[in-house]
């Protein structure tokens, strides 16, 4: 009976560490979208940051690097370095920092689509990842 009690306490914590863990991402991309909507964005719409992510520009995409699905890890076009998943339901380790969503925002923006992304843009790609 006490072993059952210390596993049930045991998962319980595991939980609670699970739910923990998203909260604090979700609560990072909550400001972020909250901050894109003070820069003039409206509602994000995830569907067209799907399309944004998958669409080409010459030979280039989102996915380019980061893969055909952001379930799954992706690797850098030009140095082959791996990249973990950009899913938050298979790496809660994404999108922690508000600094560095931006900066690589603008990075791969500018290399991607060869122009920053808009506050409307940023928000709706952030809204779809990160509810992948
Ligand atoms: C040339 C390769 C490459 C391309 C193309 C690329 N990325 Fe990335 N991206 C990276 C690398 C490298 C990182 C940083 C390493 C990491 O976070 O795993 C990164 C990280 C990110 C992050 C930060 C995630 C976090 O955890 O905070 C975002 C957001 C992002 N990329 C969005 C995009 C978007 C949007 C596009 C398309 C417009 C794109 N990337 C295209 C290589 C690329």
């Amino acid at each position: 009976m006490n072993r059952m009690k210390s596993v049930m306490q045991l998962s319980l914590l595991v939980i609670a560490g699970v739910l923990g863990a998203n909260s604090y991402a979700s609560s990072v991309v909550d400001s972020m979208l909250t901050e894109y909507q003070q820069q003039g964005a409206v509602m994000p719409d995830a569907n067209s940051g799907r399309e944004i992510w998958f669409s080409t520009h010459g030979d280039r995409s989102c996915s380019s690097c980061h893969s055909d699905s952001p379930l799954k890890s992706g690797s850098h076009v030009k140095t082959g370095k791996l990249i973990e998943p950009m899913a938050l339901s298979v790496n809660p380790d994404r999108y922690q920092e508000s600094k560095k969503i931006e900066k690589w925002f603008l990075r791969n923006c500018k290399w991607t689509l060869g122009r920053e992304c808009s506050a409307q843009e940023k928000s709706n790609i952030l809204s779809w990842l990160s509810s992948q």
